[in-house]
């Protein structure tokens, strides 16, 4: 059968690959442009923020006011710094190369870009982090992983509730397992299967906040937690909330040389 296609073309498989890539690639900037959505209008109620308190530092003359307002100002305008660094982070690093990866610090960058609106939808938000070895990853691929696992769970919490974010490490398995948690709608049990399939959605369409409703987020997810050798499963109950495991594989020693030079540029920028 083989020796039947034109030397030329790329196979089926390669095509079917490539496919899967610009797909993957397309989602990533999908998640890219709702963060600029999401980032532009926090910007706007920090601006409001700033401006506030300026006038109100300006009308008040006694220093007790005054300091109020330039402590209000300083903290608003250092939000914005830690999110302008996050999003530059995600932007900059560009490096889709395997190399050894803390999961914590990447949860936290992703919450600091979706921490206000988990705040507008009146979500709590709980760590629960075990001591973990660093894992061998995409570090953006998974930051793409853990956006669309919350942001899936804030949905799913629309009158609000709480997610719970946990690392823990499987030992016995070589494994850190992630764990994005939500008390939610859950999921019915006739569609539990169905949920990794590409573009099932049970959405109308975006949210206030333009997102969900393509049914890509999960197939993104399960197509990137393969590539890095691991699992990814899901528990629901009905009425009471959903947890998704992703399971990757601890860093052996033969990922350390390559991933060295790596993880330095992993930084968050100046
Ligand atoms: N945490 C959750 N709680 C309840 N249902 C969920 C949860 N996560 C996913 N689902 C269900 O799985 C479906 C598929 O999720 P997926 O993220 O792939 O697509 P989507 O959120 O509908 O759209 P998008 O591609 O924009 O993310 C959702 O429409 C929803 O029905
Ligand atoms: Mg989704």
């Amino acid at each position: 059968m083989h020796n039947q296609h034109p030397p030329h073309l790329p196979t089926q498989e390669v095509q079917i690959q490539r496919l899967q890539q610009e797909l993957l690639q397309a989602q990533r900037m999908a998640a890219l442009g709702e963060l600029v959505g999401t980032t532009t209008h926090e910007f706007n109620n920090i601006l409001m923020t700033i401006l506030n308190y300026a006038k109100l530092g300006l009308r008040h003359k006694d220093d007790a006011t005054r300091d109020k307002a330039l402590s209000k100002i300083m903290a608003a305008a250092e939000r914005a710094e830690r999110i302008t660094s996050s999003v530059l982070g995600m932007a900059r690093n560009r490096n889709d190369d395997f190399a050894p990866t803390e999961l914590q610090p990447l949860i936290e960058q992703s919450l600091i870009l979706l921490e206000r609106e988990m705040q507008k939808y009146r979500i709590a938000i709980r760590r629960e982090f075990a001591e973990a070895p660093p894992v061998r990853a995409i570090g953006n691929q998974i930051q793409q992983v853990l956006l669309n696992l919350m942001t899936n769970a804030r949905q799913a919490m629309p009158s609000g509730g709480e997610m719970v974010l946990s690392l823990t490490h499987d030992a016995e398995h070589g494994m850190v397992d992630l764990t994005v948690r939500d008390s939610g709608t859950g999921i019915a049990r006739d569609q539990l299967p169905k949920i990794f399939d590409r573009y099932f959605t049970t959405k109308a369409g975006p949210d206030a906040t333009g997102k969900g409703g393509t049914g890509v987020g999960l197939s993104a997810c399960r197509d990137i937690v393969e590539a890095h050798q691991g699992r990814i499963r899901v528990e629901s109950t009905v009425g009471k909330g959903t947890a998704f495991t992703v399971k990757l594989p601890i860093c052996t020693e033969s990922d350390q040389p390559q991933a060295a030079a790596a993880v330095t540029q992993l930084g968050v920028p100046q």
